[in-house]
């Protein structure tokens, strides 16, 4: 996977958040840092297709991420500081429900909700409401979910 930032601006107004940014980012983690107002979250929401650029292009593997719209969205997994989920759902269901909203088919979404499941090490959790998670136990649910796809 090769994610490319070529030449990337954001203006808001006549106000640049993101000034002529290129970077290529291949398979791997990688941090985001910067001081407050940096740009980062305007960066962020750019690479989710919230945000349009005003200049510049984001490409994966070569397409355009606006261009392959839904194609990319495919590929995409995210898992913000706050997320919602209704409290009542166990986390199965929870991780179900975020894998029809993603399409994915349900015999596919059910071996991949187990496997998560178990890789996040929420395996005796798997059927605890949401809302009787702790804060930690949340935070695995929901790097599940942002790694459905
Ligand atoms: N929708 C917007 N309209 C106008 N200015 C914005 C908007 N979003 C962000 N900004 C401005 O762009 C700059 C970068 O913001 P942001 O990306 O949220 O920074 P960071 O996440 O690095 O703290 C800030 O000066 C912020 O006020
Ligand atoms: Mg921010």
């Amino acid at each position: 996977m090769k994610l490319k930032f070529e030449n990337l601006t954001k203006e808001f107004g006549d106000f640049t958040a993101v000034d002529h940014l290129s970077l290529t980012m291949t398979n791997g983690v990688y941090g985001l840092l910067g001081v407050n107002g940096a740009g980062k979250t305007t960066l962020m929401r750019m690479l989710c297709t919230l945000l349009k650029p005003t200049s510049g292009t984001i490409t994966c593997n070569g397409r355009d991420i606006f261009e392959m719209d839904g194609d990319y969205r495919k590929l995409l997994g995210y898992l913000p500081q706050e997320f919602g989920f209704y409290p009542e759902f166990t986390v199965q269901e929870y991780l179900l429900y975020i894998a029809a909203l993603k399409g994915i088919r349900p015999v596919v979404a059910r071996r991949r909700v187990k496997e998560l499941i178990a890789k996040v090490g929420l395996t005796k959790a798997a059927g605890k409401k949401m809302k009787k998670l702790s804060g930690g136990m949340k935070r695995r649910a929901g790097i599940a979910q942002a790694m459905l796809n």
